[in-house]
């Protein structure tokens, strides 16, 4: 009997062995995937070369993957699939802080600091900005000793971890709320950045006619026992890309107004700024733990042990 003569023969007996996958969810993954990786083929009747072209693509990002930087992450941010996969993994109910990606610039191990610490010690150009707010549970009652880990892009748009001049962690930071679950961060107005774009991913953006850009933000992960922690960002309604972020990870309900003051209030004073700096409010409210839920800090271990096996 003929056995593959056309595309769809193919397709079939791929399906047909893969098929035989003892784990069930395994097999649900890998017939839905070959489905419709096949499926998109035969759409756009791939030829040759671009076949070609894409495991050069791919080959490159593992090439440029390790340490300091994630290809691979990159490619599902600008895609949209981390956030897709974000929505579907974290649904909330009303009234808790919604989460959004993870990005590839976390570090553990980021220093525990004190009430209003400086983040942005060695950042010399930017504004200086507090950001503060409560942690708070559905019912808005406070949760005293929530931890937040907290990062940002320094002023000249890049992350510690890919700026050459710096041998330490900067622009990090772990708080923890008081008894009425508030939490003072001091740090420097954030800023707009382009997400590394020397790479396949940038090309694929400039071959598209997209962008690099992502709105200012500052990333946050807020855990509390017997929480879901969040993985989130806050944003500055004023940024030009809150309408176009390359990783398409804006939420209404995480812009906020960083306002400007001209003189600094007596707080401010005592936590050292002498000029001109801007302050943000942000209530993070956490949803209770699911009971046997999935660790929801997983990613941050993950993504360390990526970097660690790729040195
Ligand atoms: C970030 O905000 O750090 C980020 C997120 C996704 C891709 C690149 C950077
Ligand atoms: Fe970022």
């Amino acid at each position: 009997m003929p056995r593959n003569t056309t595309e769809d023969d193919i397709t079939a007996e791929v399906l047909q062995r893969f098929g035989q996958t003892p784990d069930p969810r395994l097999r649900e993954i890998m017939l839905s995937l070959i489905g419709h990786l096949h499926a998109f083929v035969k759409e756009v009747n791939l030829t040759e070369a671009e076949w070609f072209q894409a495991i050069e693509i791919l080959t490159k990002a593992g090439h440029l993957s390790g340490d300091k930087r994630q290809e691979f992450i990159l490619f599902s941010d600008t895609l949209g699939v981390s956030m897709v996969v974000d929505l579907l993994n974290h649904r909330k109910p009303d009234g808790a802080t919604e989460s959004t990606v993870f990005g590839p610039f976390h570090r553990q191990n980021a220093p525990e600091l004190p009430w209003g610490g400086n983040i942005a010690r060695l950042d010399k150009k930017g504004a200086p900005t507090l950001v503060g707010g409560r942690v708070l549970d559905l019912d808005g009652r406070p949760i005293a000793g929530a931890l937040l880990d907290v990062w940002q892009a320094q002023t000249n748009g890049l992350y510690d971890s890919q700026d050459a001049s710096l041998h330490e962690m900067h622009m990090r930071g772990k708080f923890r709320t008081d008894a009425e679950g508030r939490y003072l961060v001091r740090t420097v107005l954030p800023v707009n950045y382009p997400i590394p774009s020397d790479g396949p991913v940038g090309a694929m953006l400039k071959a598209t006619g997209g962008h690099p850009w992502r709105p200012a933000h500052i990333h946050f992960v807020v855990s509390a026992e017997g929480f879901e922690p969040v993985t989130t960002h806050i944003f500055d309604r004023t940024d030009e890309y809150l309408g176009s972020d390359a990783v398409f990870a804006v939420k209404d309900s995480l812009i906020c107004d960083f306002t400007r003051h001209e003189q600094p209030d007596a707080e401010a004073g005592q936590l050292g700024i002498d000029q001109a700096y801007y302050t943000t409010r942000f209530d993070f409210c956490l949803k209770p733990a699911a009971e046997g839920g999935p660790d929801m800090l997983d990613a941050q271990r993950r993504l360390a042990a990526l970097g660690a096996a790729a040195q």
